[in-house]
């Protein structure tokens, strides 16, 4: 027993495989992951947070009970048949946890995954025997080439195909009602107090999250962690860098809608966490607690480490952490990728960074043309600059996202061209980024053999412009000391 009265039950089973630890297929295998105390990234607190570790489902996240449930409901209602093919939208864990199962029982599986997806996760789907298709990620929801849209055209176009619809099919939010939250329930004997999940399709918080509030009369409070940016908080719906959780609104979205699998009644409160925030608590949780996960978990848990702060030892805080940081490792957990964005790095050394060594203001904001210009109102946003990102948004003015800039408009690019064209019509590839935690000879390295201006990002955003020379003298004024 811990000090709190409970004890953590490993090997109970809920589902209707009977024996812990053999099965009759992967789907068997699904469900009844542990839980894990935090210890030193939760010292200084009094009540305890413990991390549920959905990475130890057999196909590797979260992803595996929805998926499951979803296939299931398919069999019983008969809109999935043998030898059907299933298809999904996705960016990843989805389509890796269908595509296995559809495996082990005989489907096809077709997935279709925006552009920015972790080329790990490709090669995972691929693994699997899923066809994949790629569509790009940068297009707003009534695009024929937005991916859902795709994926709804594949699976009406081929015989047999059933489409998963993750986002609206209530199999989703089911699957976490009748697994996720019994388990989280058994496992602290009751007395979780506070549950706190990223949100996606809302599946994992909506359903994990009735179930709790049901069963404890309402007193489990439920949180859901998104995004900085993301629409479900409240943000404008501005791009982000962390994979799988938040709304994110294309500049061009007709009708904003929230997938039905996102229950917001149940939510208690939603709890706004940026992509720095989130990346500092994966560092730590990695190195201080022997827990590699994915970008989500990270917000997930530095959302559940400001709920259980002002909370006393009586409170239990359960967390999800949907996945594990190896399909990132050339992410979140890469000093090249960090380093680029401005985010914080692994490692940091003694070098100076672009952002010290160059005194960059950390909140300013680089002048940006909006996608919808004309050439003659690109030209006048330019004034003297040299060259300005162009940046696909909603507002001339703010953060201007790193992973929203289309491309750059500049004096040379714009000459001789019609003042009504659309300033998209005439871009040069986007400027090259430097990160305010770049370490300085690294930054040189990346523009050596530029000229002209670079975007200096911090924590994704471009914050200033500086010349080339700047960076490379900067570079050569640390190498000769
Ligand atoms: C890594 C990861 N984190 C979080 C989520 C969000 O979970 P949900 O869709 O249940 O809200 C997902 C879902 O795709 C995911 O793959």
């Amino acid at each position: 027993m811990t000090r709190y009265g409970f004890e953590v039950v490993r090997d109970v089973h809920i589902g209707e495989v009977g024996d812990v630890g053999s099965h009759e297929s992967i789907a068997g295998a699904i469900g009844n992951t542990p839980l894990v105390r935090l210890n030193r990234v939760a010292e200084g607190l009094e009540a305890a947070v413990y991390v549920k570790l959905e990475y130890l489902n057999p196909l590797g996240s979260v992803k595996d009970r929805a998926a499951l449930s979803m296939i299931e409901a398919a069999e019983r209602s008969g809109e999935l048949r043998p030898g059907g093919t299933v298809v999904e939208a996705t960016s990843g864990n989805t389509g890796i946890a269908l595509a296995a199962i559809a495996a082990a029982r005989g489907y096809r599986s077709v997935v279709v995954v925006p552009d920015k997806s972790s080329a790990e996760k490709v090669a995972l789907l691929r693994a699997y025997g899923a066809e994949v298709h790629v569509s790009p990620g940068s297009r707003p929801a009534h695009h024929p080439e937005f991916v859902r849209n795709v994926a709804r055209r594949l699976a009406e176009e081929i015989p047999g195909g059933w489409l998963a619809g993750q986002y609206d099919n209530p199999a989703n939010p089911a699957a976490h009602r009748a697994t996720t939250g019994p388990e989280i329930w058994t496992q602290t004997a009751g007395a979780v107090t506070h549950f706190v999940a990223g949100v996606g399709t809302g599946g994992t918080v909506s359903g994990a999250g009735e179930f709790l509030k049901a069963v404890s009369r309402g007193a489990v409070q439920v949180i859901g962690a998104d995004p900085e940016t993301s629409a479900y908080g409240g943000g404008d719906g501005r791009a982000w860098y962390v994979e799988s959780v938040g709304h994110h609104l294309h500049p061009e979205t007709e009708v904003d809608q929230w997938p039905s699998s996102y229950h917001r009644d149940v939510v208690d409160r939603i709890e706004r966490v940026g992509d720095a925030e989130a990346l500092r608590v994966l560092h730590r949780l990695s190195r201080a607690e022997g827990l590699l996960l994915g970008g989500s978990s990270g917000t997930a848990i530095a959302a559940a480490l400001r709920v259980a702060r002002p909370l006393g030892p009586e409170s239990v805080v359960v967390v999800i952490a949907p996945d594990s940081g190896r399909s990132y490792l050339s992410k979140y957990f890469d000093d090249d990728w960090l380093g680029r964005l401005g985010f914080p790095l692994l490692r940091e050394g003694t070098e100076p960074t672009v952002g010290v060594a160059l005194t960059i203001p950390l909140d300013g904001h680089v002048r940006t043309v909006p996608s919808r210009a004309t050439v003659a109102e690109a030209r006048a946003l330019l004034g003297g600059a040299p060259a300005l990102p162009v940046l696909l948004q909603r507002k001339v003015s703010g953060p201007a996202q790193i992973a929203e800039v289309l491309g750059a408009a500049s004096a040379v690019t714009l000459d001789r061209v019609p003042d009504t064209d659309p300033v998209t019509a005439h871009l040069s590839a986007p400027l090259p980024v430097v990160g305010t935690t770049d370490p300085i000879s690294r930054a040189a390295e990346r523009i050596s053999g530029y000229a002209g201006p670079v975007v200096v990002a911090h924590e994704g955003r471009g914050v200033t412009l500086v010349d080339a020379t700047e960076i490379a003298a900067a570079g050569v004024d640390y190498r000769g000391r």
